[in-house]
């Protein structure tokens, strides 16, 4: 039963192709074919005499790269035009090919490669690794492994994909191991419902892909276009393998038509495929194969999902049965029927360790050994990384093209992957409103020797935040740019001359932009700001508009800085030319914490560099102060705060307070134009997060617990210790923050009255976010500490259950309804987060629940205070009373990486307790070791 065979794929079209040489006829390629032949020199292209399909050069696809033809003595052993010739990219860590597609369509894209040693080095017998990697877009899919390679010898890489937007991309990746090259790209429309595992996110690689039957003419070497109007390679398992297999072969065909059940069908493989098959020897039982081994299959790292394809062509009415194997037993008792095609694969699962042995053994009762008629072999391709925005990207190739950039090696995708983004841009990757695109918010082609007009292509990258032209031959006016993202305009030292637009203008006075128009002929007779030298400097004690509104959603960490801006401006205020410096007097009250200008935001955040997070209501950065402390800086533009002067009392108030759960105040920036609230930073971000986040870690019961305790007791501060009280109005899981050591922070207090009461008195526009809201604040608007209770009773429904307020399941329900049903079930067990392992005490498991629904009781005068939930809470967590949580700088709870402990205790519980299926005793003892182990 040995199976050995050499991996190499080489193919065969000799035969072929003589006997087609002669026939002459106009190739009608079928729609959507793309047929690219490396390297190729003539424009005109030509057509394939053996597939009877055109072929072009790829100048049309690609950019750099250089052409070669294979040696000589190469050439007479080659198998097809398209292996003679190819491009090698000795330039560039990433070079792309980009063809034309259509969005989210289904594509098999096919790529070979034939050294033929083109650069008379030997690169792939020296010795030496030759390896380069593929991208298929902005992702991974497989490295080219030529070292030792025969040099006639092809590979061949295929992939199947949906196409991301309107072109799809392949990119050759130098690792600095050999030049990369291609012979032969090549893609094919799929049906849409063909290979119904593959979608956005999982694209797959070919593996194998093999027909049986007695095939024993050397033109079928490979089966393809037309016999496949898919042109997959279906390589014959006989000519293969027939000589070097010992198996006692039996080969079956039939010319009977072999037919799919209706709307059964997802490959679409050629009758003609099932029409032969191979079985064994009656005597015997069972077929093995194995798919992987070679330097271009190496199937021990990767995820593959195996596809067999059967149909009976016996017709003496067998019996015939098998059990399908890959290790595990994938589909036990399978019998294929009689004339029908019947294709066997686990949609969309992975073979988790990568099984390249497969069997087909007869079952007990089965009168006939197993039979099979093709199988086709994926690997995995995960599409983690998202393409940039189709907008942006398309701009910003306008720009490219309108500039003539080709030399600077812009290529492929512009932001993604992140190590191969375009030099000169940096890009939003944070996933912010719902839009998993990154998105271009820098530009800079400064000292570029750009000439001509400034693109005006710029002006859809809605993005675009800083734009940095600076030092080239640039001439005429600058466009009317009404790009509101925009703050930086760069264009110093070039030879623009001409009006600056309105819009431009009315943005530098309101301080929301930063021009620079110094050295340009335009400012000969201008003595304005933006065409002084010294621009910066003044700038810097002339703090900006920027304008902050609490951001409810944010994202990776919390920080904090609020800028606020003024309606005044646009209602056109005439005032355009007020000097805003007087402004910096106006602050009549007194607040105790430091005031930082625009300019000092700016340095602190590294010109508002790095994004850490983008809620609905602006642009959260991270940033770093003098002494090292790291602060986030949110930037917010909303247009509806009429009136400062609720703000700043506000900032006032919120200055002096200072509780442990409760977000610490580091700053703010204010003037009549400008407001910014600088917070501390949570490194480990926020509540929602780490809830909804994936299963690096989870939290779990006991630490719950404490988060949940931590924020009634931020909130208790706020309702009672202050005076007045402050409601937050926006309690949520977003909303509190995590330090380093998982002690629960509240954020955003306090200021969504500030802006709520500013043009609102009696507000339509609900405080707080949809999930969240007081049922019976929509019924009077009267915000009281208790609409803050309710929001928290829904905070601890999702510490408890892992689920998001508002969900799907499978119709839209509230989390509270939710927990109401099954409880009405009886099923209270089913509502905890089944990421706490049942590890958990089911008697505080029941009252937390008990104390959550009644925190979400709809008339507020059921609701507990604040005070009494705490107590309620404490009751559970019996170790506080002793440590009084007073050594807030000692790691009061272990970061639950090591949730290999309670792992352990759940196997070792489960193990003992088989018998008896008591679940609280076994359970409550184990949570109990667990505490002990985690050093509390
Ligand atoms: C490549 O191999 C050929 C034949 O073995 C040899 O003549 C030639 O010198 C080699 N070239 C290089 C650059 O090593
Ligand atoms: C996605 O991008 C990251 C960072 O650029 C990279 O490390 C990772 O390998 C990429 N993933 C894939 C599947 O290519
Ligand atoms: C395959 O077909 C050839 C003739 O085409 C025949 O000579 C040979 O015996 C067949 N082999 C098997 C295993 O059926
Ligand atoms: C299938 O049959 C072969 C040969 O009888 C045997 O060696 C192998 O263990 C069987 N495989 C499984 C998974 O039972
Ligand atoms: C602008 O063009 C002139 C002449 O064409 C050239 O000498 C100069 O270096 C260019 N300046 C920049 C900044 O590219
Ligand atoms: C910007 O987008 C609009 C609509 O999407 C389009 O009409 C316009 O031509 C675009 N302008 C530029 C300069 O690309």
């Amino acid at each position: 039963m040995a199976i050995s065979f050499t991996t190499k794929l080489t193919w065969i079209f000799a035969l072929l192709l003589i006997l087609v040489m002669t026939i002459q006829v106009r190739a009608q390629p079928p729609p959507g074919f793309i047929n690219i032949d490396c390297g190729w020199k003539n424009n005109s292209g030509y057509v394939d005499q053996a597939l009877i399909l055109p072929y072009s050069s790829d100048g049309d696809y690609v950019e750099g790269g250089m052409n070669h033809e294979m040696l000589p003595e190469f050439m007479a052993g080659a198998t097809n035009e398209q292996q003679k010739t190819l491009r090698s990219f000795p330039d560039g860590s990433r070079n792309c090919y980009t063809l034309p597609s259509n969005i989210s369509k289904k594509y098999l894209l096919r790529a070979t490669f034939t050294y033929g040693n083109y650069d008379r080095l030997n690169k792939t017998l020296d010795g030496s690794l030759f390896l380069f990697g593929l991208h298929i877009g902005v992702n991974f899919w497989e490295a080219v492994n030529l070292s030792n390679w025969d040099p006639s010898s092809t590979v061949l890489k295929e992939v199947i994909t949906i196409a991301p937007s309107n072109f799809v991309s392949i990119c050759l990746i130098n690792f600095g191991s050999g030049t990369p090259f291609i012979s032969s790209l090549e893609l094919r429309p799929l049906q849409d419902t063909m290979y119904p595992f593959v979608n956005a996110s999982v694209s797959v690689s070919y593996f194998q892909r093999y027909r049986f039957g007695n095939i024993t003419d050397i033109k079928d070497y490979i089966t393809r276009y037309p016999m496949d109007p898919y042109d997959r390679f279906w390589q014959s398992w006989s000519l293969t393998y027939g000589k070097s297999y010992s198996y006692p072969w039996i080969s079956l065909n039939t010319s009977n038509k072999v037919e799919s059940l209706p709307g059964t069908d997802v490959f679409n493989v050629p009758s003609a495929i099932f029409q032969q098959a191979s079985t064994l020897d009656t005597n015997y039982s069972s077929i093995q194969f194995a798919v992987a081994q070679g330097p271009n299959l190496l199937g021990n790292n990767q995820k593959l999902l195996p596809i067999f394809h059967f149909a009976e062509i016996n017709e003496s009415n067998p019996n015939r049965r098998f059990d399908i194997y890959a290790g595990e037993l994938l589909f036990p008792g399978f019998s294929p029927s009689l004339f029908q095609m019947d294709s066997k694969y686990m949609n969309g699962q992975f073979l988790q360790n990568s099984f390249t042995y497969f069997s087909l053994n007869k079952t007990a009762t089965s009168s006939l050994p197993p039979l099979i008629n093709a199988f086709e072999v994926y690997s995995l391709v995960g599409m983690e990384n998202f393409t940039t925005d189709s907008d942006d990207v398309k701009c910003i190739k306008e720009v490219k093209k309108y500039y003539n950039l080709a030399r600077i090696n812009w290529n492929g995708d512009p932001c993604s992957p992140t190590e191969y983004s375009w030099e000169g841009l940096t890009c939003d990757h944070s996933k912010s409103n719902q839009n998993p695109n990154p998105r271009i918010v820098t530009v800079n082609l400064s000292t570029r020797g750009l000439r001509g007009g400034l693109a005006i292509s710029f002006m859809n990258m809605t993005s675009l935040e800083n734009l940095d032209l600076s030092h080239n031959n640039l001439t005429g006016a600058i466009p009317d740019y009404q790009l509101e993202s925009l703050t930086v305009l760069n264009l110093s030292n070039n030879k623009i001359d001409g009006p600056i637009p309105d819009y431009i203008l009315r943005r530098v006075q309101a301080g929301l932009l930063d021009l620079r128009l110094e050295g340009n002929p335009v400012c000969s007779n201008n003595r304005d700001t933006y065409c002084s030298e010294n621009n910066n400097k003044k700038r810097n004690t002339t703090p900006t508009v920027l304008i902050a509104v609490i951001v409810p959603a944010v994202l990776i960490s919390l920080l904090v800085g609020m800028c606020i801006l003024w309606k005044l401006y646009w209602k056109g205020n005439s005032g355009d030319n007020e000097d805003y410096a007087m402004y910096e007097e106006e602050t009549p009250l007194h607040i105790d914490i430091r005031r930082f200008t625009y300019a000092e935001l700016k340095v602190i955040t590294n010109n508002f560099q790095s994004i850490i997070g983008k809620g609905g209501f602006g642009i959260v950065y991270h940033g770093k102060l003098e002494s090292g402390d790291e602060v986030a800086v949110k930037v917010l533009m909303e247009t509806s705060i009429d009136e400062s002067t609720d703000f700043l009392p506000e900032v006032q108030t919120l200055s002096k307070v200072h509780h442990k759960n409760l977000v610490t105040m580091q700053g703010y920036c204010q003037n009549k134009k400008c407001l910014a609230l600088v917070y501390d930073f949570m490194p480990r971000g926020n509540l929602q997060q780490i809830l909804r986040g994936g299963d690096i870690y989870s939290l779990d019961w006991e630490q719950r617990l404490h988060i949940a305790l931590d924020a009634a007791q931020g909130l208790e501060y706020l309702h009672e210790s202050c005076t007045p009280s402050i409601v937050h109005r926006d309690v949520k899981t977003a909303n509190i923050l995590l330090d380093k050591n998982l002690v629960g922070i509240i954020s955003d207090f306090g200021l969504s009255r500030a802006f709520n009461d500013a043009h609102t008195h009696i507000s339509t526009v609900a405080a707080g976010t949809l999930g969240y809201l007081d049922p019976e604040y929509h019924a009077t608007f009267q915000l009281t500490v208790k609409t803050d209770v309710y929001s928290f009773g829904i905070v601890l429904l999702e510490i408890i259950t892992g689920q998001p307020p508002v969900f799907n399941d499978p119709h839209t329900v509230h989390l509270p309804n939710w927990v109401r049903q099954k409880i009405a079930k009886g099923s209270i067990h089913d509502v905890a987060d089944k990421r706490l392992l049942d590890q958990y005490d089911a008697s505080s498991l029941e009252s937390v629940i008990d104390l959550a629904m009644n925190c979400v009781e709809n008339a507020a005068i059921d609701r507990p205070s604040m005070t009494e939930v705490i107590s309620r809470l404490k009751v559970w967590l019996p170790a506080l009373s002793s440590d009084k949580q007073s050594a807030s700088g000692t790691p009061r709870r272990k970061y639950s990486m090591d949730s290999e402990i309670p792992k352990q205790f759940q196997m070792m519980i489960s193990g003992v307790s088989n018998e008896g299926t008591s679940f609280q005793s076994g359970y409550t003892s184990g949570l109990t070791e667990i505490s002990m182990f985690s050093g509390r």
